[in-house]
């Protein structure tokens, strides 16, 4: 679906831009997806691992999810510059209808400025318009204590965890937690 596009105000004055994503964004968005698995081992891909993002795919990922009923993805663009992105899937099968697994990851030099905040806020008000859905649900990998710190601070609570669930390449070992967040209906 397209999101009604918004701005607003970083912590530290620069401006932000809230949309779905758009044709323009694609070379920001395969910028944005390798130099993110570079700073940060909380996503699931290392970079090299990034030579499967093509410009074809993105267009066609940004195409299906722009069209679709049950997926909304929203870039944040700060000084022209992709600075991260979110996304929230469901589907339409009778048994799990209910629930949406949300994602965010954003580049460095934009963590901790309350963009994470505004991005969960939109999703949880897009997950609140969609009757079906009665919680949202996400994972975050052992260690990452500035996403849980915005998950909780979110509404969200740990039901599990995925023991060894990530393995980093020095062999090191991590869970991965599970949370949901019940939509009030
Ligand atoms: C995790 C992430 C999405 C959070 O987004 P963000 O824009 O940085 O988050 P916000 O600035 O809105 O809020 C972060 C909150 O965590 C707090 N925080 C920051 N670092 C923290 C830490 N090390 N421990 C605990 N809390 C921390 C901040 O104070 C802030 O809380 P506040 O608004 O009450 O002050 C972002 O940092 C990111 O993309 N990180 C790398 C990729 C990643 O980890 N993705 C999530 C995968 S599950």
């Amino acid at each position: 679906m397209i999101i009604r596009e918004f701005e607003f105000t970083l912590k530290d004055g620069r401006k932000a831009l809230i949309r779905s994503p758009k044709e323009e964004d694609i070379q920001g968005m395969l910028d944005y997806l390798y130099q993110s698995a570079e700073e940060t081992d909380f996503v699931l891909r290392y970079p090299e691992e990034c030579s499967r993002y093509t410009a074809e795919g993105e267009r066609e990922l940004f195409d299906r999810i722009n069209r679709s009923d049950t997926e909304a993805m929203l870039v944040c663009i700060v000084e022209g510059i992709v600075a991260g992105n979110c996304q929230i899937t469901w589907n339409n099968r009778i048994k799990t209808r209910h629930r949406a697994s949300v994602a965010i990851a954003l580049l460095r030099d934009y963590w901790n400025q309350g963009i994470g905040t505004r991005l969960f806020q939109e999703l949880i008000k897009i997950a609140e318009d969609h009757e079906n859905i009665l919680q949202m649900e996400l994972e975050f990998i052992e260690g990452n204590s500035r996403a849980r710190a915005l998950y909780e601070k979110m509404g969200f609570r740990i039901t599990g965890v995925g023991v060894n669930a990530v393995r980093l390449k020095d062999g090191t070992l991590l869970n991965e937690y599970h949370m949901i967040r019940e939509i009030k209906r």
